[in-house]
Order: C-alpha cells, then sequence, then structure tokens
C-alpha cells in the first residue's frame, strides 16, 4: 500500500533519479500509513479490530524495510548512509564497504548494463 504524492518532480530527473523519487515517495506513504493505522489503534477499543489493525501496520514496516534496502540498492550515497549508523556508539559503528559492483542501477535491474 502507498499513500505518497504521486510524481513530484520525478519527470525532470534521470531514470534511476526518477526511479529513486518515486521509491521514496512510496516510503514516505508507508511511514505515513504506519502513522496512521497507530492512531486508529489508539483510538479503537474492540480487541478484534484493534489486533487486525496492529497487522495491517505491522505489513506496512515490512514494506518500510523492504522499500528501504530496495533505495540503499538503487542509491549507492544511501546505501553508505545507512551503513554509517552515527545513532550508534562509535565501537559499534560499521563503515561502508569499497565494493561498488553491488551498487544496483536501472539498468542491471531490468538486465542490462
Ligand atoms: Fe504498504
Amino acid at each position: 500500500m502507498s499513500y505518497g504524492k504521486p510524481e513530484s518532480g520525478a519527470m525532470q530527473a534521470s531514470p534511476l533519479g526518477q526511479l529513486l523519487i518515486m521509491l521514496r515517495e512510496d516510503l514516505m506513504g508507508e511511514l505515513q500509513a504506519i502513522n496512521q493505522y497507530q492512531a486508529h489503534i489508539d483510538n479503537i477499543e474492540e480487541a478484534e479490530i484493534k489486533e487486525l489493525l496492529e497487522h495491517i501496520r505491522d505489513d506496512e514496516k515490512e514494506h518500510v524495510a523492504e522499500l528501504t534496502h530496495l533505495i540503499s540498492r538503487v542509491d549507492a550515497i544511501q546505501r553508505e548512509k545507512f551503513l554509517n549508523d552515527h545513532t550508534a556508539a562509535p565501537a559499534e559503528r560499521v563503515s561502508a564497504g569499497k565494493d561498488e559492483s553491488q551498487v544496483l542501477t536501472v539498468g542491471n535491474l531490468f538486465g542490462k548494463k
């Protein structure tokens, strides 16, 4: 499920840039959905409905994780930022690797160079 604004700025970007803009918009939609489901959960008394909405909310969290992973595969800078967790204590940080062969591009995403 996605609730993001469609195509904001996507038409001026390169194909890879357009893909990233769409994925980021999808990610925003998933995050908004989590907040919306949580607000409804917090205001519903019926246990059965609450439980179902909690299940749906958790599905949205899975979608956030999937989109985050996909964005990090497409966007090398974003991947590096994810790998360098500045919220962790310095001793717990993991640095980004040097291997750029794993970077996903629009071309290799669809089987082309
Ligand atoms: Fe979703």
